[in-house]
């Protein structure tokens, strides 16, 4: 496996590979401290691509002054030996400076989708996530990108913006990976306390209380995420809900009578780690 701190040298890598036979070229962009939902968006890309990239980098355009840019894990070398041990061909591992040279001016903006849920509370994040990728797609060429339904409206910004702006590649979008308790895997489940850890899976709990209660019949949007807030609010006092959304899986629009299917959201602040989650809930055709 390859380690590439530079544009120039990951362009290299992934250009001897083409010349070399290699097809298909798959990219797994990633800020590390890799853990098993990483690794599933890895697989998949070895599974499928004949070279393997991961790019390591914590974006600092995607972090607004107040958040957690500077706490943001960084265990360089287990990343790079979990990557070497799921097979990756390359590491691209920048630094701010090399993706960001001095007088960086540029931003892609994606509108409609980011407005809501995750742009709604962290105003400017898929500006920088939006940018960051465009110039990772831009400095490998990848044939597939993988992306985690984890982060299901960054999942949806990002198609939006390839579809929008001709790229030419596919989006890949791969299944959210969870803890045996339900927690979905985050590099940032690493900062919460032993309290928080305890009250985490809430959120898993909480959406799979949507997923029942649209199951059994509930039609009323509000009123399902009526529910959901006072489990939250039992379940994990430490936490405070940034919101909870039912939106149209491909819109992301707010829906308020539940009718077809509807990706339920969600977001807790806890006082170490800010965590999200989601879930798709089909409605099935005999009860629209
Ligand atoms: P990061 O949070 O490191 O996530 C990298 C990729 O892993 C994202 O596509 C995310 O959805 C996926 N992922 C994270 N946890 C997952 C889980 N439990 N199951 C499945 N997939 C999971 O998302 C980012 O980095 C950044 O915004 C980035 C796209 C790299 C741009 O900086």
């Amino acid at each position: 496996m390859k380690v590439a701190k530079t544009i120039d040298e990951i362009r290299r890598l992934v250009a001897d590979a083409r010349v070399g036979g290699a097809r298909l070229v798959g990219l797994v962009p990633t800020m590390g401290a890799l853990h098993e939902g990483h690794y599933s968006l890895i697989d998949v890309a070895r599974g499928e691509c004949d070279f393997v990239v991961v790019s390591i980098f914590v974006n600092p355009t995607q972090f607004a002054p107040n958040e957690d840019y500077r706490n943001y894990p960084r265990p360089v070398e287990n990343d790079l030996a979990g990557c070497e041990s799921h097979g990756v061909d390359a590491v691209f591992a920048p630094s701010a400076d090399e993706m960001y040279q001095a007088g960086f001016a540029a931003t892609v903006k994606v509108a409609g989708l980011t407005e809501s849920m995750e742009g709604r509370c962290r105003p400017g994040h898929f500006d920088g996530v939006c940018t960051v990728v465009a110039k990772l797609f831009n400095i490998v060429g990848p044939n597939v990108a993988y992306f985690g339904a984890k982060d299901y409206q960054q999942s949806a910004v990002i198609r939006k913006m390839v579809a929008d702006l001709d790229m030419p590649l596919r989006i890949a979008v791969c299944p959210i990976v969870r803890e045996a308790d339900g927690l979905a895997m985050s590099s940032r489940n690493a900062n919460l306390d032993d309290a928080e850890r305890i009250q985490a899976p809430v959120l898993h709990e909480s959406l799979r209380l949507a997923e029942r209660l649209i199951r059994e019949g509930e039609r009323n949007a509000a009123n399902v995420i009526e529910s959901v807030q006072s489990l939250l609010g039992e379940n994990a006092p430490l936490g405070e809900a940034d919101y909870v959304a039912i939106v149209d899986p491909d819109s992301l629009a707010a829906v308020e009578e539940i009718e077809s299917d509807v990706v339920v959201a969600l977001a807790v602040k806890f006082p170490s780690a800010r965590l999200i989650d989601n879930m798709r809930v089909d409605v099935p055709k005999t009860s629209r």
